[in-house]
């Protein structure tokens, strides 16, 4: 799985690249974030895992602090070091930079589902913010062993 790890966060990284020509705020003092790559894999138990990339344009940091959704009872922040995760209270998203979420790292877990999200449907969550304000993503449901990069 190493090798997938690498090849997304390459991909992460032209993404970033090509962010950079856009307005936003480059200057500035403030964060100016935008989620792609959003997704999740179709869960096979009342859990799930949830990927996406935070693009932070702004000159201030910022950091996730929580995510709620309709789909499920809990939302909470993992983060991963060697085979085992866990829980954290907020993700810090660099000024200029990025906060990513992938196989294999840090990650979001759905807990309590209150249905199976099947593929092809999306789950609404809301990301929630140490200073900017929330932001709502649709999150489209992937196959179980969906890789990001077969896109590419
Ligand atoms: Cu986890």
């Amino acid at each position: 799985m190493r090798h997938l790890a690498v090849s997304a966060a390459v991909a992460a990284g032209a993404l970033a690249l090509t962010a950079c020509g856009g307005s936003g705020d480059p200057g500035g003092t403030k964060a100016d974030l935008s989620v792609s790559s959003s997704y999740i894999p179709q869960p096979v138990s009342d859990m799930a895992a949830g990927f996406l990339t935070i693009v932070n344009k702004g000159g201030a940091k910022d950091a996730l602090t929580s995510v709620t959704s309709d789909a499920a009872g809990s939302v909470t922040l993992h983060r991963t070091a060697g085979q085992s995760m866990r829980q954290v209270t907020s993700l810090d998203v660099p000024a200029h930079g990025r906060l990513v979420l992938e196989t294999g790292g840090n990650h979001l877990m759905f807990e309590k589902l209150k249905r199976k999200p099947k593929q092809g449907e999306k789950v609404t969550v809301e990301l929630h913010f140490a200073d900017s304000g929330p932001i709502k993503v649709e999150m489209p449901v992937k196959p179980a062993t969906y890789q990001p990069m077969n896109g590419h």
